[in-house]
């Protein structure tokens, strides 16, 4: 009896460590992030078609002066070039406006995370009626759209009501998954090509991955982990000293609800959002694709080139920060910024804006 039970036991116990040492494994694999080359996103062409005007066209804002390309230029890296956004007449932003070149591959979106990233019509309804971006009333958005007669004749390529509502948001959604880096010497040396990256940006690589340890949270495809962290980015002070980019920062945390908002002088990251104070000074980690086009860099535009971002990370981030000093010799620091401006960017990626069809009076009760 005894023998036998002894055996069983054992037996188990093999099956336990085996289980165990696949669970390793798994947790090994988990445990070791990469960046990855940009997959493929399914789109539908007629809706991307009809988007792509959309996107261009500023009558979608309320005075009809300004477009997503106006603050979202693909002349400037799908961003605007300025460290702090601008903003409707009488607003401007407190913080950078970001580019949209991958931005449907994001887990979410804006720097504090606001938004879902898997949901690309509600950050489009944000950006189209929030009074510091484009100030629309939707339904007014609406109308005019439907005052178009190729706008309306090409969403009937794709359904067979007229535009409205919701819908139209996804329709410029649809539109943004076309904007994409393209050629990037990365996601060529990923498939393969051993000689897509030169020697400078390959060490940049291992650097990134080894000794800076950049990739524990720069990974993934776009290389973000869709977390939020604190780094210690200094200050911008442009958001107190300036009223209009101050006015823009309170009324964005009195609309999410944050507790003695009017004695807010930082920009207080993602607690605004969530009130949690662990998460006081977060911000999410942003993509590191095409940041050839897209500085100044990081939440506030505090650094104009990516040599101070580097210089900052090897000082092991600012305030707070959760990261530790790197100290990476000068060699080290200019691979580090090949494999990012070089390696992480392909070609600039630029969409002219198309000739907008002029508005045409309905017929009498068709509406
Ligand atoms: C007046 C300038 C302005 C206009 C117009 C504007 N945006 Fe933005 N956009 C910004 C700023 C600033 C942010 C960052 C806001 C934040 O993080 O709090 C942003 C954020 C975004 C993001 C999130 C990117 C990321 O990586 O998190 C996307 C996507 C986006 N905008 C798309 C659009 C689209 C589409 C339109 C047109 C419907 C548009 N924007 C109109 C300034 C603008
Ligand atoms: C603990 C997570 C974490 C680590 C590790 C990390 N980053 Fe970041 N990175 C972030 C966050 C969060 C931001 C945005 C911070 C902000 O705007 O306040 C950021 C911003 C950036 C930006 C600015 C991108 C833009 O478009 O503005 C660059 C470039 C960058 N990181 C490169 C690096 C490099 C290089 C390393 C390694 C030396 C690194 N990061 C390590 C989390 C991290």
């Amino acid at each position: 009896m005894k023998p036998l039970e002894l055996t069983r036991k054992a037996g188990m116990l093999a099956l336990v460590a085996a289980a165990a040492a696949a669970a390793g494994v798994a947790l090994a694999q988990a445990q070791a992030p990469d960046l990855l080359p940009l997959p493929e996103q399914k789109f539908n062409a007629a809706m991307a078609d009809l988007g792509r005007y959309l996107f261009f066209d500023e009558r979608m804002s309320g005075d009809a002066a300004l477009s997503c390309a106006s603050c979202h230029d693909p002349k400037r890296g799908w961003g605007d070039g300025q460290a702090l956004g601008r903003g409707y007449p009488a607003s401007e932003n407190f913080r950078n406006t970001p580019t949209i070149l991958n931005a449907t591959l994001k887990a979410r979106y804006h720097w504090d995370g606001r938004l879902d990233g898997s949901d690309a019509g509600t950050l489009v309804r944000d950006q189209i009626t929030e009074s510091v971006f484009m100030n629309m009333d939707s339904r007014l958005m609406q109308e005019r759209v439907k005052q178009v007669p190729e706008y309306v004749a090409m969403w009937k390529k794709f359904r067979n009501d007229d535009p409205n509502g919701m819908r139209i948001f996804n329709v410029i959604g649809e539109y943004m998954k076309t904007v994409r880096s393209t050629n990037v010497p990365f996601d060529r040396f990923k498939k393969g090509d051993a000689s897509a990256l030169s020697a400078e940006q390959l060490a940049g690589y291992d650097l990134f991955k080894g000794k800076a340890g950049c990739v524990g949270c720069h990974n993934g495809p776009v290389g973000s982990d869709g977390k939020l962290h604190r780094t210690g980015v200094p200050e911008n002070p442009a958001i107190t000293a300036e009223p209009l980019r101050h006015i823009t920062m309170l009324r964005h945390y009195a609309t999410n609800g944050m507790p003695n908002y009017m004695n807010t002088h930082t920009d207080v990251g993602s607690y605004g959002i969530t009130k949690d104070l662990k998460d006081k000074g977060k911000f999410l980690t942003p993509s590191l694709r095409d940041l050839k086009y897209t500085g100044p860099y990081m939440h506030n535009g505090s650094f104009a080139t990516l040599e101070e971002v580097v210089d900052f990370y090897d000082r092991g981030g600012g305030a707070g920060s959760v990261l530790k000093p790197l100290a990476l010799a000068p060699a080290e620091k200019k691979a580090l910024v090949a494999f990012l401006r070089d390696g992480l960017s392909g070609d600039a990626v630029i969409v002219e804006k198309p000739k907008l069809p002029a508005y045409q009076v309905r017929a009498f009760g068709q509406n």
